[in-house]
């Protein structure tokens, strides 16, 4: 089983700002049991996450996946985070680009999101690199996960009609 244990150990600082999974460092063994409860998820289709494989090198780069699906509709919530060496050259913007591609195309998507803290500056700017609109702001809508204060999320999407 292909783990991300190295990827989030080398990212821990920036990720955990902004990840509540990353408030500690996780051990090998938690890592293991969140990989293969995803694996669960992915054979029931309750929740797609995906790993992120460089072309060049085949390391892992990080992670993203659909989740808190609705397939009533269809509806998807993009979530990500980039290995900290490979940031900053537009790969996650890729990335997003081509799993929004996949929702739509392959999955039938009306609606894919993507949900982020007003102060996470870095993940809408991959929003608006890959094209979503920013539809609006839930104000007080969590607590930070390291603080406690109040947190206000940006929601941007993208849809698609039932006859495009
Ligand atoms: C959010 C996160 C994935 C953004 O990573 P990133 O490396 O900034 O995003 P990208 O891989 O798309 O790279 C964009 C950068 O590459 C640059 N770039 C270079 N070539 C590029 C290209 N061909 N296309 C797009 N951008 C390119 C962009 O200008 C941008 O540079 P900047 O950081 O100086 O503005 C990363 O900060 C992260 O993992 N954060 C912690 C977890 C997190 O917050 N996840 C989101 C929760 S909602």
């Amino acid at each position: 089983m292909v783990r991300p244990y190295a990827a989030v150990v080398e990212s821990i600082a920036e990720l955990r700002p902004w990840m509540p999974w990353a408030k500690e460092t996780p051990t090998l063994e938690l890592e293991e049991e969140v990989m293969r409860h995803a694996h669960v998820q992915f054979m029931a289709r309750s929740d797609l996450m995906l790993l992120l494989f460089h072309r060049a090198s085949g390391e892992l780069i990080g992670a993203s996946g659909l989740h808190r699906i609705d397939w009533s509709v269809p509806r998807f919530e993009i979530g990500y985070w980039i290995r900290t060496s490979y940031s900053g050259q537009g790969l996650m913007t890729e990335a997003v680009s081509g799993i929004t591609a996949f929702a739509f195309y392959t999955l039938g998507a009306r609606r894919v999101e993507i949900r982020c803290n007003v102060e996470n500056e870095r993940s809408a700017a991959v929003a608006r690199r890959a094209g979503y609109t920013l539809e609006g702001i839930l104000r007080h809508d969590e607590r930070h996960h390291l603080t406690g204060a109040l947190r206000d999320t940006m929601v941007f999407a993208q849809v698609r009609d039932d006859d495009e």
